[in-house]
């Protein structure tokens, strides 16, 4: 949400704050901007509304710089505007800021101190940077105090904020909280960035930031002090990924790229997780935390959520320890009932979510034990949490979550199946998990190689229909709600996952002549049901479809899955819900990987 990139000590600075923010793309792209400074005396801001490639064709080629800043814009306060695009300045141009996260205060501090000052934006940041350069005038404070002092007063925000003072250029200020900011470290100079994708080109090892840190970053030169001004010395990280991993290589989007790479996930996790012999290689001392514990609460949000409630029925049945699962932001308001020795499992393809990480925040403070299941190493999340696993999805740039979603469910098997034998449970015994992830690859690319038929049914039922549903029973229910989750954001259909038999309750209503029902049919034991719902809203005029398991298969089944154990079948069943969403926004000439609206890795709460 919002992405971040910055530079000091490169002669290529515009070029690699350009691409940097390419790469960044997915984080937000209402607006765009950069502010570069030569060292000669040259400085010079550009800002468009639109995606990074409006921004790159408004850059003359007189635009040269040695040090700068950029942003990619998601909008919290404020319309989308030049004005309101990133970099922010003070009245005095003499500083520049970029920031992710909201201030809760600005309202308040633009009052109490800044009623004399001219504003150019609707923006919260754009309150910071006048306050600090009030600091600065004013108190006489030198830059970086200023900054600490302008920090010290926002209250209850989350941010990354990154600053240049024109009148030392090759400076850079990087203050965080609650958002994610990493230093890149290269030969001769130095990196900013949101994300570490961001960066790839020009570093592998990175520094990661805490909250409530302030950095200095010159073109030799990393200073990071604590609140107190304490010196804090950090090593670098290297991280082992290609650049090339964050290119789109053939394809038209990512998200056909990502759903294409689900296969090799199941593959690469079932070698990672488990031996030969089909034994978890996960750490003990893990294992035996769940083992011990008297509930399993699972939380994410959207997609992960998804993925969460396919994971409450593998945990239930392999370890028979009860499961909950919680949407992030709603955890705090609900106020669970926690037992005695609950554990906690945060599912995050960023690593990053906000709303999660409030979780999180709560359940430390309480001194409970958790797991983090990320794609992102080093991620706050990840960080935060007692125990990480990570998806080996590779970089998931599209904002539709697809490998994310069966990465998780993949890990959650394993992780139930695991705690299950340590248990003891016959029915975790009788689960052969890397098998079933083996099953669970040939599966998805058979149903990836069908994608033309696929391509013909969302041109057929889905590109011209305004609401569509999938429904479904127990996880066919759960894969409904991720089914309608793809499509409506990235096709704008609005799509309902819904369980099959609560439809006649009230929401059959909605049916008319044409509406598209989806009925995901996996389960022997409630196939038949589904088939009698779907056939209720075939005689009121809908257009009926099926995702039905091969074994149950009937001869009018519209879409057929292989066979696979039916516990982890939505790692099958998900996959024509995938590409039947992504054919359609792409029928409909809409841009699938960049949904209006959206962004990728939700920072704010
Ligand atoms: C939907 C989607 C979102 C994310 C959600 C959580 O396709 O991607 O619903 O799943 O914002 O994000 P993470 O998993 O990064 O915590």
């Amino acid at each position: 949400m919002c992405g971040i990139v910055g530079v000091t000590g490169n002669d290529n600075a515009v070029s690699i704050l350009l691409e940097g923010l390419q790469k960044l793309e997915y984080r937000g792209y209402d607006s765009a901007g950069i502010y570069v400074n030569d060292l000669k005396g040259n400085d010079y801001l550009v800002k468009e509304k639109g995606r990074i490639s409006d921004l790159k064709a408004a850059v003359t080629p007189d635009v040269h710089g040695v040090a700068g800043i950029g942003h990619t814009r998601w909008a919290t306060h404020g319309v989308v505007s030049v004005a309101n695009a990133h970099p922010q300045f003070s009245e005095d141009h003499r500083f520049y800021l970029v920031h992710n996260g909201v201030i809760e205060n600005f309202k308040e501090l633009k009052s109490q101190y800044l009623s004399d000052t001219t504003f150019e934006s609707q923006t919260d940041t754009e309150v910071v940077v006048q306050l600090l350069d009030k600091f600065v005038r004013t108190e006489n404070l030198s830059t970086k105090d200023a900054f600490t002092k302008t920090l010290s007063l926002l209250e209850g925000s989350s941010y990354g904020f990154l600053l240049v003072d024109s009148e030392d250029p090759d400076t850079l200020y990087v203050a965080k909280n609650k958002s994610p900011l990493l230093i890149g470290v290269g030969d001769g100079f130095n990196v900013v960035c949101s994300d570490a994708v961001a960066m790839l080109k020009e570093t592998h090892d990175f520094l990661e930031l805490h909250d409530g840190e302030v950095v200095t970053i010159k073109p030799d030169e990393i200073l990071i002090e604590d609140q107190n001004g304490n010196k804090v010395e950090r090593d670098t990280f290297h991280l082992d990924m290609d650049a090339e991993e964050t290119d789109k290589g053939p394809y038209p989007y990512y998200m056909l790229k990502e759903v294409d790479e689900q296969p090799n996930v199941m593959r690469k996790l079932a070698s990672t997780y488990t031996d030969e012999s089909g034994k978890d290689t996960l750490d003990p001392e893990l294992v035996d935390a769940i083992k011990s514990a008297d509930r399993i609460h699972i939380v994410g949000a959207g997609t992960s959520y998804h993925a969460g409630l396919v994971g409450k029925k593998m945990f239930e049945k392999l370890t028979h320890i009860p499961t909950e699962v919680h949407v992030a932001s709603e955890f705090a308001y609900d106020d669970p009932l926690l037992t005695k020795n609950p554990f906690f499992i945060f599912l995050s393809q960023s690593g990053e979510t906000a709303d999660s990480r409030e979780v999180l925040v709560n359940v430390n403070a309480r001194g409970f034990k958790s797991l983090t299941i990320t794609n992102v190493a080093n991620s706050t999340l990840s960080r935060e949490a007692n125990y990480t696993l990570l998806l080996h999805a590779g970089p998931e740039i599209s904002v539709a979550s697809t490998k994310a979603y069966t990465a998780q469910i993949a890990v959650e098997a394993i992780l139930a199946k695991a705690v299950g034998m340590a248990k003891e449970q016959v029915t975790a015994e009788d689960f052969d998990v890397r098998q079933q992830l083996g099953l669970a690859a040939t599966g998805m690319q058979a149903i990836i190689d069908e994608k033309e038929t696929i391509e013909d049914l969302a041109k057929e039922y889905f590109v011209n229909a305004t609401r569509a549903f999938y429904i479904g029973r127990g996880i066919d229910q759960t894969v409904s709600l991720e089914s309608a989750l793809k499509l409506k954001e990235i096709s704008y259909v609005q799509a309902e996952g819904f369980a099959s038999g609560e439809l006649k309750h009230g929401t059959i209503a909605l049916i008319e002549e044409g509406t598209p029902v989806v009925g995901i049919i996996t389960q022997a034991k409630t196939a038949g049901l589904t088939r009698s719902n779907l056939q209720e809203t075939l005689s009121r005029g809908a257009q009926t479809l099926t995702i039905a398991r091969n074994g149950l298969k009937k001869d009018d089944d519209t879409i057929i899955i292989p066979d696979i154990d039916e516990m982890i079948t939505p790692l099958l069943s998900v996959v024509p819900a995938q590409l039947l969403a992504y054919y359609t926004s792409l029928n409909k000439g809409l841009d699938v990987d960049r949904p209006r609206n959206l962004a990728k890795s939700v920072t704010v709460e």
